[in-house]
């Protein structure tokens, strides 16, 4: 082999598997402490392109707020590995920024290993689906693998409802069992919980605006595990003002509606210190994509709409770090 290529080939090995506190990431435990400790919920929102991150990064920026950084094994398979963290790299994040890189809904051991290789400084074991034993056999051995790289790891007890992505079970859900989550925390050795008290993921999460969260479930939960960090997953808040727009240039989506902000709110009170939102960008996203095109029939260069998407989604985040998690200044 030619001596420059040989040279470059191990550098790129060595930044290939390069650990994310190279890459000014933190994991998650000191940013769960003070969110317990001071009641607020640190936002995670996913990104699958260069757009979705700088909006994130950018509102944090502005907000001064801890954000993880949420990728699901779907979007890591659409920008590849070295996309990925190419873009982590090029965005010059530092650990006082308090940003973290998490994988969202790893299904299996292979995958959690893979991106704390890849230098995530967080992974979620998604065993939901399984039985209690193998939930914990799973998450147990992933929390194990990520503890020797000092990553954080989240776990799932309770199946969550959706139908508009590849991490749930369709229509099917069943709430979190309080009279498990000891037995499970201990025996895993995870570092924080998802919960399923009837959120769910994608834009169709209620029939009713009056629904409510079961706050009794979660109430009991935190109240068996005092001081653990507790997650939701499908938190999204589908603001309506975005699907009107979507529907006014086009679109066609009828019956959305999320959680409420409120709601969001009293679960930060209760140990809830991560909230993830992505259906809220994908609708702010497209929103902004189809309102452009409209308006501008003759233009066909990308950067145009996709600067508005950019813009719109910044807005959002920031829109939600300030009313629904209660983050802002808490770098
Ligand atoms: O809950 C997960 C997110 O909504 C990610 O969905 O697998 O389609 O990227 P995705
Ligand atoms: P939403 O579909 O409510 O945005 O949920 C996102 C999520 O839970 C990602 O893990
Ligand atoms: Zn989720």
């Amino acid at each position: 082999m030619d001596k420059k290529i040989k040279i470059y080939a191990i550098i790129y090995e060595k930044e290939k598997f390069m650990k994310y506190t190279e890459f000014g990431l933190v994991n998650t435990t000191d940013m769960f402490c003070d969110a317990i400790r001071n009641k607020y919920a640190v936002p995670a929102f996913n990104f699958y392109n260069m757009e979705t991150l700088d909006a994130i990064l950018k509102a944090a920026h502005i907000t001064h707020s801890p954000v993880i950084l949420a990728v699901s094994e779907s979007a890591m398979k659409y920008m590849g590995d070295d996309i990925l963290i190419g873009m982590i790299r090029g965005a010059q994040i530092s650990t006082s920024d308090k940003i973290a890189l998490h994988l969202d809904h790893g299904h299996s051991f292979d995958a959690c290993r893979h991106a704390i290789d890849l230098g995530f400084s967080s992974v979620m074991i998604d065993a939901s689906h399984l039985s209690l034993d193998e939930n914990i056999k799973l998450s147990k051995q992933v929390a194990e693998y990520a503890h020797k790289h000092n990553v954080s790891t989240e776990a799932e007890l309770g199946l969550l409802a959706g139908t508009e992505d590849e991490n749930t079970s369709g229509t099917q859900s069943s709430f979190t069992n309080p009279a498990d989550v000891e037995t499970f925390v201990n025996a895993t050795g995870v570092d924080s919980l998802a919960i399923a008290i009837g959120t769910s993921h994608g834009a169709h999460k209620r029939t009713r605006n009056d629904q409510e969260l079961r706050f009794d479930i979660l109430a009991d939960i935190a109240q068996r595990l005092p001081g653990f960090p507790l997650v939701l997953h499908g938190a999204s808040n589908i603001p309506q003002k975005l699907v009107t727009i979507i529907n006014e240039f086009g679109g066609k989506i009828s019956g959305a509606r999320g959680i409420d902000t409120v709601q969001l709110r009293r679960a930060t009170n209760m140990n809830v210190c991560k909230i993830n939102v992505d259906s809220d960008l994908r609708l702010g996203f497209t929103a902004a994509v189809r309102k452009s095109l409209s308006e501008n029939p003759t233009n066909f260069n990308p950067r145009d709409f996709l600067s508005a998407a950019r813009t719109t989604m910044t807005q959002i985040c920031v829109d939600e770090i300030k009313s629904i998690m209660g983050s802002e200044n808490k770098i």
